[in-house]
């Protein structure tokens, strides 16, 4: 099967693709974009976190076939060039990276929440990033990143 698609704003076409493929290997092993994190790999986790039609999604659910000529959006596409995204940037600046492996999905995650919501309240913020597993944190760096991400965004920091 043959399946195109936009990622990140270009068009991409995958060949070979069996029915059962999910999304995520598509991108990572397919594509070439192996920003979008494997750690459980049945929904659990948020790793995989991706934009589909501009609703985040856990790419590893998603079976490549669903994606024919609909839109995503990868953790690749978050920065423009060498500029990071400000959520990228404030995940630096307020510490909330430590082995990095949630990230990817946390930032894909917490960009559909701002860029829905400008300035979320810290149960918004929870209930947004509820599905993103983190081992490492404990989670209140990330909620100081997505705050800080916020009031940058809104013009208040
Ligand atoms: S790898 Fe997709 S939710 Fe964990
Ligand atoms: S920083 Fe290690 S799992 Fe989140």
């Amino acid at each position: 099967m043959r399946v195109n698609f936009t990622v990140n704003g270009r068009a991409q076409q995958a060949d070979n693709v069996w029915e059962g493929e999910s999304l995520l290997y598509v991108l990572r092993e397919r594509l070439g974009l192996p920003g979008s994190k494997n750690a459980c790999e049945q929904g659990e986790c948020g790793s995989c976190t991706v934009t589909l039609d501009g609703v985040a999604v856990c790419a590893c659910l998603v079976a490549a076939g669903q994606v024919e000529g609909r839109e995503v959006g990868t953790v690749e596409g978050l920065a423009d060039g060498d500029r990071l995204s400000d959520v990228q940037q404030a995940f630096l600046d307020a510490g909330a990276v430590q082995c990095g492996f949630c990230t990817p999905g946390l930032l894909v995650q917490a960009t559909d929440l701002l860029d829905k919501q400008a300035e979320p309240s810290d149960v918004e913020i929870r209930e947004a990033l509820a599905g993103n597993l983190c081992r490492c944190t404990g989670y209140e760096k990330i909620m100081d990143a997505v705050r800080l991400a916020a009031r940058r965004k809104s013009g208040h920091a």
